[in-house]
């Protein structure tokens, strides 16, 4: 078959159809991406065969993602398999992957969206300007890294901070659920919407969701209570709000003093 060259125009319409939309070194990609060895196309197809592709890699990587994690018993096993995971793109432009933080034994696991900058050059979750609020926000009610373990719903930074694409939380959720499934929490605190619809399975606004419990289904059959309250980056930017977040982590202290009876 004839090899049919794109233009510049073409190439870089099907790099935003992939959720690149942000150049991060001097040279561009030597070849297109592969996931768990299926070739991404780039060259000679139309962006609708190429977006096909794509769709076709994800379900792959998907596939992939959930049957590492029905072999891994430990979260060091887990960290380990994120790590040396190649079926998410962002991992191409992170520095870091950046798994979790604090105490594996806790009762309590808040899980926020994705690492930022700080986070992708330190590999720790929540330890930029949103992580100091954070720790402020958790001392407030008596918790600290000690007491609480902390993960993302992504383990590497989307370009420039973009929010997560669904293919790439479809891709990382097995590994999510594995984690909570391995830290088994009895609250889950969760930070900001995304998070909040990916672990809830909902599109529903962070908005509505606070101060709500929910429950979360682990793969041991156990439950987890669940909360979702803003996320601190949006607090830092929205200082208004920061009441409504300090009485959703009054009710998390509340159950919790409950349970110590
Ligand atoms: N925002 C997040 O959601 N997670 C981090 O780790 C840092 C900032």
């Amino acid at each position: 078959m004839e090899e049919q060259s794109l233009t510049i125009d073409q190439i870089l319409e099907w790099y935003l159809c992939a959720g690149v939309d942000e150049t991060c070194g001097e040279k561009p990609f030597a070849a297109p991406p592969v996931v768990d060895s299926v070739p991404v196309p780039v060259i000679g197809l139309s962006v609708r065969q190429a977006t096909s592709g794509l769709a076709q890699a994800v379900n792959t990587a998907c596939q992939s993602a959930r049957e590492i994690c029905s072999k891994i018993n430990t979260l060091e096993e887990l960290r380990t398999a994120v790590e040396n995971f190649e079926g998410c793109a962002l991992k191409m432009t992170a520095a870091h992957t950046v798994f979790g933080d604090g105490n594996p034994q806790a009762k309590v696991l808040f899980i926020g969206e994705a690492p930022g900058a700080d986070e992708d050059r330190i590999g720790v979750p929540f330890v930029g300007r949103s992580g100091h609020l954070l720790d402020k926000m958790m001392a407030a009610v008596g918790l600290s890294r000690k007491d609480v373990y902390i993960c993302n719903i992504l383990p590497w930074r989307p370009p420039g901070n973009r929010t997560p694409l669904d293919s790439e939380v479809a891709v990382c959720l097995p590994f999510l659920k594995r984690q909570i499934d391995l830290v088994d929490p009895d609250y889950i605190f969760i930070l900001g919407a995304s998070a909040a619809n990916s672990v809830l399975n909902t599109a529903e606004t962070i908005s509505k969701m606070r101060g709500k419990w929910f429950e979360y289904q682990k793969t041991n059959g156990k439950k987890a209570f669940v909360l979702a309250s803003f996320h601190p980056a949006y607090l830092l930017r929205t200082p208004g709000q920061k009441a409504k977040a300090w009485s959703d982590l009054l009710r998390l202290r509340q159950r919790l003093n409950d349970e110590n009876g």
